[in-house]
């Protein structure tokens, strides 16, 4: 998804004109931001996705190659890529719109069989429409019958999914990243403490529930803990933190670490992330750490 940030004194304000004090065009995406920032950690990442055919294209190409992102189970297609605009004021209040491409019907793609892979990350935004949804669902059943490791990154708008159309979903990923509004769309609860529990109860087996400034929650059947965020003095645009800790954290699993050093190393991640404005600009600073 490419995005265009604007500056501006009054985010909310209907104005028919407004003047726009800087701007941004940039790369995001969840999927997109998790293989980036994955793969400036050193995990070998092929990102699963679509790209369309007009002028950011380009630039999206350029910067998933730049990342080092397989792009193997990319599908382009004739048509418009995804655009969000990002309209951010002086207050910080920022108002988001996006442009996702419509959905067509489309065959599966993926890999086969799950040669040369350990683990399937899902971003949530998948189920938010029919046919990505069973697309996505196909592959984390193929996945767990190869004896993949999966995590989910909840989006804000995929609870009706989980309640009305797959309850078994979340008792089929090993690892949870929700941010706080997220638990409690999909729990039903506000008190994360509350929600993260319930999560267990739905048969998560780990869950590492964010909440921003306020750092991380990690909870498992022995495991309940709370972590601080990293310290990040400049805070530009906090949009791909969750991305970015999902993409530290897998990669410290991987490497061995346990969920309490894991989720460190998501804190640090998002802190890289947050110090520039982008969903993944901030991945350069990743590279070689
Ligand atoms: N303002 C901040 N200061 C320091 N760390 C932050 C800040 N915002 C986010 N983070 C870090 O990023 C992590 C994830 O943030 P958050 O809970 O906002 O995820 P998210 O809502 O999923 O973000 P996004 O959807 O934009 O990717 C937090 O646990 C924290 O470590
Ligand atoms: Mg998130």
């Amino acid at each position: 998804m490419a995005e265009v940030c604007l500056v501006v004194d009054d985010a909310m304000s209907v104005a028919p004109d407004a003047e726009v004090h800087q701007y941004f065009l940039s790369c995001g995406g969840s999927a997109a931001n998790f293989a980036c920032c994955g793969s400036a950690l050193g995990m070998n990442v092929e990102l699963m996705s679509q790209m369309g055919d007009d002028s950011v294209t380009p630039m999206l190409s350029a910067d998933l190659s730049d990342f080092g992102v397989g792009v193997r189970f990319v599908r382009r297609h004739s048509g418009p890529n995804s655009v969000c605009v990002i309209v951010i004021g002086e207050d910080g209040e920022r108002r988001f719109m996006s442009h996702r491409r419509p959905e067509t019907a489309e065959e599966q793609h993926g890999p086969e069989n799950f040669d040369g892979f350990d683990w399937v990350h899902v971003s949530g935004f998948v189920f938010q429409r029919e046919g990505s949804a069973q697309r996505a669902w196909r592959i984390i059943e193929r996945a767990r019958a190869n004896g993949i490791t999966i995590s989910l990154d909840p989006s804000p708008l995929m609870a009706p999914y989980v309640k009305n159309v797959n309850p078994a979903l979340l008792a089929n990923v090993d690892y949870l990243f929700p941010n706080a509004f997220e638990a409690a769309a999909l729990t039903g609860l506000t008190d994360p403490d509350r929600a993260a529990e319930r999560l267990l109860d739905m048969g998560v087996p780990l869950v590492a529930l964010t909440r921003g400034a306020d750092g991380v929650l990690l909870r498992g059947p022995n495991l309940d803990q709370q972590l601080p965020a990293a310290p990040q003095p400049r805070v530009q645009d906090s949009t791909g933190a969750g991305d970015a800790f999902a993409a530290g954290f897998v990669a410290a699993t991987r490497q061995g670490a346990d969920p309490v050093d894991a989720a460190r190393t998501g804190t640090l991640a998002a802190a890289a992330i947050i110090a520039r404005v982008g969903g993944h600009s901030g991945a350069v600073d990743l590279q070689g750490r």
